[in-house]
């Protein structure tokens, strides 16, 4: 579960403020794959470091499961990060020096995974994203879409409870983006976790239980698909 309450954030440029999230309100259940799309520089990034406690409301606060992180330390704050939130990057933010199953055995070495126990879940994640047989090659000989699939299955390393996607689709051509966001969705449903993606690209929202359109640093809500459906 993840709630928004009030929740600003303002940037000082110069001697100009710019609020880049302006009093978000929003509970997300588990379960629920949340789409917010908006154009460049309507404040999704933002919003999503906030969510994910990797930077710090100016107002207003977010709690992870019922516990309010607004406030919390920075050592507690970075230990909740590694056990309850997976971060997919619009650049795939994959080390270039190890390979693709030492990318997602990386993740787990916060969270105190013994070595061997890393590998067989680096395998198994590389399975279920379709990279089994690409285990050892390094990021710069996959391909865009490829490195995406390594870096969902590193942001599912430690089985957390929200996955926050920024543009994970980025710069991928449609039917690349399409089978990324299915195995996003394929993954993640049933098993209770909560996926929040932002998004400029139009097709995803066809994925979303919830959908939300960010401008100017302001969320409004739109009605979901299951309830225009039913
Ligand atoms: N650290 C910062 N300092 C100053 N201004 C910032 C900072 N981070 C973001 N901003 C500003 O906040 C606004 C929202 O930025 P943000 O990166 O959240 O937008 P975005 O919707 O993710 O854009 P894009 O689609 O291009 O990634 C922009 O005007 C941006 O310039
Ligand atoms: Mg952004």
């Amino acid at each position: 579960m993840l709630e928004a309450i009030n929740l600003s954030k303002t940037f000082l440029r110069g001697s100009r403020q710019v609020e880049a999230v302006k009093e978000a309100n929003f509970k997300i259940e588990a379960g629920e794959f949340f789409v917010i799309e908006g154009i460049s520089g309507s404040g999704k990034t933002t919003l999503l470091y906030l969510l994910g406690g990797l930077d710090r409301p100016t107002s207003g606060s977010v709690s992870v499961d019922g516990v309010d992180i607004t406030h919390m330390g920075e050592n507690k704050l970075s230990a909740l990060r590694f056990s309850k939130i997976g971060f997919v990057f619009q650049s795939f933010n994959l080390i270039q020096t190890l390979n693709a199953r030492e990318n997602i055995e990386a993740a787990m070495v916060p969270a105190r995974v013994k070595a061997p126990e890393r590998r067989e879940r680096a395998m198994q994640l590389l399975r279920v994203v379709g990279m089994e047989d690409r285990w050892h090659h390094l990021p710069g000989r996959l391909s865009g879409g490829e490195q995406q699939r390594v870096a969902i299955a590193r942001a599912l390393a430690n089985n957390p409870s929200i996955i926050l996607a920024d543009e994970p689709t980025g710069d991928l051509d449609t039917k690349t983006g399409v089978s990324i966001i299915e195995t996003l969705k394929e993954l993640t449903m049933g098993q209770g976790q909560t996926v929040v993606i932002v998004t400029h690209a139009p097709y995803v929202a066809d994925y979303a239980t919830k959908r939300a359109v960010m401008a100017d640093g302001v969320l409004s809500f739109q009605e979901s698909l299951e309830t225009v459906r039913t």
